[in-house]
């Protein structure tokens, strides 16, 4: 049983029902420990793409690979039992035509065992949208601010705000027409972030979004204050690990330079003690 009272693990189906239900938990995943950690408390885990940045000290998601994707999807698979695992498919992968997206979405789904993908952009996607879910790729549809268009965008800024507003509507109702299973909105109005969850038909997960939303997402490392490069208004921190690491990195380095570690119970007898059983130093 996990903590959200549930041993089976989601479907995209099972995500689609709960439009307008309880919200919606998910927060990206990288690695296996971290996997395990989310996957009691999540519905849906994702491993963004803003792995590039946030493990790799990258600028942008723009560098992120499709074999880093498939690295760390493999890794968060290892620790997923119960949440949806949805994997990024990276800035190249899926742009140029249907037939590309359904090529790499498919190495996606077969070498990490991930049960759907997630790319971003509105309209121009719907045709592709539609071309995976047809052939049985489940696609997380992403609107609003698309971090992999930030050369467009002209950095990370507000989308969606005044008139518009319009194209945000536009793109969230192609793509979930199109056959989306659920679509995040990120970083635009309020309003319009509620507006379209009360609009579409598919469950609109939030980021810097509205409480509105049938779900919410954030980076994890951001809630757990462990990625510093940006400090985005919209992550609530729910921990201060970064600041933690550091001092506990500090204290180590007093220790070693003042002979303070390692100590006594940290080091080796000559003759292993004789009420130990083997294998337990
Ligand atoms: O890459 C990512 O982590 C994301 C989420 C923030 C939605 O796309």
């Amino acid at each position: 049983m996990s903590a959200t009272g549930s041993t089976a693990a989601l479907t995209p189906p099972a995500v689609m029902a709960r439009k307008g239900d309880v919200p919606l938990v998910c927060l990206t995943a990288y690695t296996t420990p971290v996997a395990r950690l989310v996957d009691p408390y999540c519905d849906i885990v994702l491993v963004g793409d803003s792995v590039g940045m946030v493990l790799h000290g990258l600028p942008t998601t723009l560098g992120v690979t499709l074999d880093m994707m498939i690295l760390h999807g493999q890794a968060v698979r290892r620790g997923i039992k119960r949440a949806l695992l949805v994997v990024d498919m990276p800035f190249g992968s899926y742009e140029e035509s249907p037939q590309q997206a359904f090529h790499n979405a498919a190495r996606l789904m077969a070498e990490t065992g991930c049960a759907a993908v997630k790319l971003e952009g509105g309209e121009p996607m719907a045709e592709t949208i539609g071309f995976l879910t047809r052939r049985g790729i489940p696609v997380m549809a992403h609107v609003g601010l698309t971090p992999q268009a930030v050369n467009s965008f002209g950095g990370y800024k507000v989308q969606g705000r005044g008139k518009k507003g319009g194209i945000v509507e536009r793109d969230a109702r192609a793509v979930a027409e199109a056959g989306a299973f659920a679509v995040v909105l990120e970083k635009v109005p309020e309003p319009l972030a509620r507006r379209i969850t009360q609009d579409i038909a598919v469950p609109t997960i939030g980021i810097g979004a509205s409480p509105a939303c049938d779900g919410q997402i954030l980076v994890v490392d951001d809630m757990l204050g462990m990625f510093e490069t940006f400090r985005p208004k919209f992550v609530r921190r729910y921990a201060e690990l970064g600041r933690d690491a550091e001092r506990a990195i500090a204290a180590y380095a007093d220790d070693v330079r003042e002979r303070r570690f390692p100590s006594p119970e940290h080091v080796f007898a000559d003759q292993p003690a004789t009420s130990k059983k083997a294998g337990t130093e």
